[in-house]
């Protein structure tokens, strides 16, 4: 088939090499921007006289005509026609004749690609937004139904001190709000237009980048035509984000995994987001948590892909740039994906909250209160940390723990310890006082989940 820019060409190429040079396998996806930007730029052509009135006309009909034949899904592309923008040329070409040629006055792929781009990227970062938070609004609601629910804090997966469920949820919850924040800010570079930088150095017909870009919906334009065509520094910016978010649901993916196991038992997935085995027919296993986790690392990839095809690249546009999609596309779909099943993994799961408490009650995550208990009495806090220090060895070697320990051995440690120890040593009293901005106790989670929800 004779190509669309097949001028200056004698021979053809082969079927098999066109094959290794087409996108529109992938970038097909782009098929609605890409008639969006079309409509903008002929209507810019209209406006400024480039293009008559008539013509502009013509062309605005084909191109509403294969909106409404892609939207039913009748628009069919062809691996000879190269990618996307080439096939809704022909087709344009084949709906309209040749006055479908003008559309392509004063532009050039370069620009066209990365004007759908953008648009997708933007549309993409939205629905990305409603994703986490949608999510957002599980664990706050999960947080508020476990807020006096006391479970075992870790650090170094140790036992630390004990804490409230719901005040681990809520660390997920900031976490997403920090995602939120970064792919909001995010929106102002997308929101650019590279349309009428044409190949690469702008063109010599006199067009209006601010109306098209109006036109679109963006609210400014790129200010130097050579880093339109060739800047994917907003698609790097999106897998970035798109990394630190799966980075944070895969930490929360672990500790699901680790929490249904039957070491903890902390929680049980729904039937629903679980799955069995072949062979073992006791098998419950939380296979999404585990591909979510497993996703971040395609999606780590994707970003270390881009971040490769385009360091060496010199300016302005080079084909390396047309392996900018497939890794955006796929991570789009792997995060919002990831976004769904995470919420409905959360809203369904059942949290064993005896198991959790239990937890920390064979356990020496009370140690710090004993400590506190007597720095309160004016032992300096080192001194006290040595003193508990040693009742925890002599505990483990007695096989006990410090709430076991008798009064009176502890007045032999002590004289400044008294009977209101023990309840000081209970974990939800461990858990209640810690009320400094931002701790666990239950007021200060009470009060976060009050800003939370004005917030919503
Ligand atoms: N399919 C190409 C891409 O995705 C479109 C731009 C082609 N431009 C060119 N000068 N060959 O990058």
């Amino acid at each position: 088939m004779k190509k669309l820019w097949g001028g200056r060409f004698e021979m053809e190429s082969e079927a098999w090499v066109d094959e290794f040079g087409a996108s529109i396998s992938f970038d097909q996806n782009l098929a609605e921007e890409d008639l969006l930007g079309s409509i903008a730029h002929v209507k810019m052509l209209g406006k400024t006289g480039i293009i008559s009135e008539a013509d502009m006309n013509d062309i605005l009909g084909g191109l509403g005509q294969l909106m409404m034949e892609l939207k039913d899904g009748k628009l069919e592309f062809k691996t000879e026609l190269e990618d996307i923008h080439l096939n809704l040329e022909k087709l344009l070409h084949d709906r309209i004749g040749p006055v479908a040629g003008k559309l392509h006055t004063a532009r050039s792929r370069n620009d066209q690609v990365a004007t759908d781009m953008h648009l997708y990227l933007k549309k993409t970062v939205n629905e990305v937004l409603l994703g986490i938070n949608q999510f957002r609004h599980v664990l706050a609601e999960k947080a508020e139904e476990h807020v006096e629910t006391i479970m075992p804090g870790y650090t170094h997966l140790q036992h630390a001190q004990p804490i409230s469920f719901a005040h681990h949820l809520l660390a997920y919850y900031e976490m997403l709000s920090r995602d939120v924040e970064r792919f909001s800010e995010s929106l102002s570079r997308i929101d650019s237009s590279p349309l009428g930088s044409a190949a690469l150095s702008g063109t010599t017909f006199p067009v209006d980048r601010f109306y098209s870009a109006e036109l679109l919906g963006f609210s400014k334009v790129y200010e130097n035509s050579l880093d339109a065509v060739s800047d994917r520094d907003f698609i790097l910016e999106f897998l970035s984000n798109a990394s630190i978010l799966m980075m944070h649901l895969s930490r929360l993916a672990e500790e699901m995994i680790l929490w249904t196991s039957h070491e903890f038992h902390f929680i049980e997935l729904s039937d629903a987001f679980s799955t069995g085995s072949s062979i073992m027919p006791q098998k419950k296993n939380p296979d999404m948590a585990e591909l979510i986790r497993g996703k971040t690392g395609r999606v780590y990839g994707h970003l270390f892909s881009l971040l490769t095809i385009l360091k060496g690249l010199p300016l302005a546009y080079n084909k390396d740039l047309q392996e900018d999609k497939e890794g955006m596309f796929d991570t789009a779909e792997t995060i919002l994906k990831s976004l769904s099943i995470f919420s409905g993994m959360i809203e369904t799961m059942t949290v064993h909250k005896s198991v959790m408490e239990e937890a920390t009650q064979k356990d020496f995550s009370n140690a710090t209160e004993l400590a506190d208990y007597l720095a309160g009495k004016g032992i300096p806090f080192r001194e006290a940390h040595e003193i508990v220090g040693k009742l925890v060895l002599d505990c483990t070697k007695k096989g006990c723990y410090l709430q076991d320990i008798p009064l009176a051995e502890y007045q032999a440690v002590s004289q400044l310890i008294e009977a209101d120890i023990y309840d000081a040593l209970s974990s939800k009293q461990a858990v209640l006082k810690r009320n400094s901005y931002g701790g666990t106790g239950f007021e200060q989670i009470k009060q976060a989940l009050g800003r939370i929800k004005a917030s919503f």
